[in-house]
C-alpha cells in the first residue's frame, strides 16, 4: 500500500501533480486546501471560522484540520492508499498524522517535497490568480503565505528528513517532466 504526501511551498504544483499520481496509482487523494475552499463556499461553521485566515494567506488551526484528515480516513477505511496535498503543514499536523497512521495501522512511504525557487512561485500564483477566483492569489496574502510556510511549514521537512522518508524533487520545467521525476521516486518506494 502506498501512502504518500506530497509537499512543497505555496504554488509549487502539489495540486497540478496530485492529479497525475493518483490517477496513475489509484490513491485516494485529499488536498487540505481544497476542502477548507470547499467549507468556506459552503458557509458552514468551519468554514466562517478559517475564511478570514485564509484570505489572508494564513494557516488554519490544527485542531480543525486533525479532525478534517481523521474524518477522511475513516471515510476511505477502503482505500489502496492515500495521497495527501497540503498536510501536514506544522510539526504539529505531522505528529498527529503519525498518530492516525499508527492508530488506523497504515505505513507512511515517503514524503515528495518539490522544490521551486520563489520568484517563479510568485509568477505562477499571480497568474493564475487572473482566473480562479482564489482569494489568496493576490501579492499580499502570497507574500504572508511565504511566511508561514518559513516559519511553520518548512520545519517540517526535518521532521520526515529524520525519519528517512524525504524525497526532494526539482519542480522547475514542465508538469510532464516533473511528473516523470515524481515517478522514478515512487517506483523505488
Ligand atoms: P493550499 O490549497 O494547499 O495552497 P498552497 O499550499 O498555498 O498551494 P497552492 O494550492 O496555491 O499551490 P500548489 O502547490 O497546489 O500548486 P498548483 O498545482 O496549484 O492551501 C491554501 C490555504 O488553506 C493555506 O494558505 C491555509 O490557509 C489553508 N490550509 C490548507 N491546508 C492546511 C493545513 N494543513 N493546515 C492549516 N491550514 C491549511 O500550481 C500553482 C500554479 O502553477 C497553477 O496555476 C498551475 O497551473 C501552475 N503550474 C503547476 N505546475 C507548473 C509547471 N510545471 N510549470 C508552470 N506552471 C505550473
Ligand atoms: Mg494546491
Amino acid at each position: 500500500m502506498l501512502n504518500i504526501i506530497i509537499f512543497g511551498p505555496p504554488g509549487a504544483g502539489k495540486g497540478t501533480q496530485s492529479e497525475y499520481i493518483k490517477e496513475r496509482y489509484n490513491l485516494t487523494y485529499i488536498s487540505t486546501g481544497q476542502v477548507l475552499r470547499a467549507e468556506i463556499a459552503a458557509g458552514s461553521e468551519i468554514g466562517l471560522k478559517v475564511k478570514d485566515i485564509i484570505d489572508h494567506g494564513g494557516l488554519a488551526s490544527d485542531e480543525i484540520v486533525a479532525e478534517i484528515i481523521e474524518k477522511f480516513i475513516v471515510n476511505h477505511s477502503d482505500s489502496n492508499g492515500f495521497l495527501f496535498d497540503g498536510f501536514p503543514r506544522t510539526v504539529k499536523q505531522a505528529e498527529i498524522l503519525d498518530n492516525l497512521f499508527k492508530k488506523y495501522n497504515l505505513n507512511l512511504s515517503g514524503v515528495l517535497s518539490l522544490e521551486v525557487p520563489e520568484d517563479i512561485l510568485v509568477e505562477r500564483m499571480l497568474e493564475r490568480g487572473k482566473t480562479s477566483g482564489r482569494a489568496d492569489d493576490n501579492i499580499d496574502s502570497i507574500r504572508h503565505r511565504f511566511v508561514e510556510y518559513d516559519q511553520k511549514t518548512k520545519p517540517v521537512l526535518d521532521f520526515y528528513q529524520n525519519k528517512n522518508v524525504l524525497h526532494p524533487i526539482h519542480g522547475v520545467g514542465t508538469i510532464e517532466e516533473i511528473f516523470d521525476n515524481i515517478c522514478e521516486v515512487i517506483e523505488r518506494l
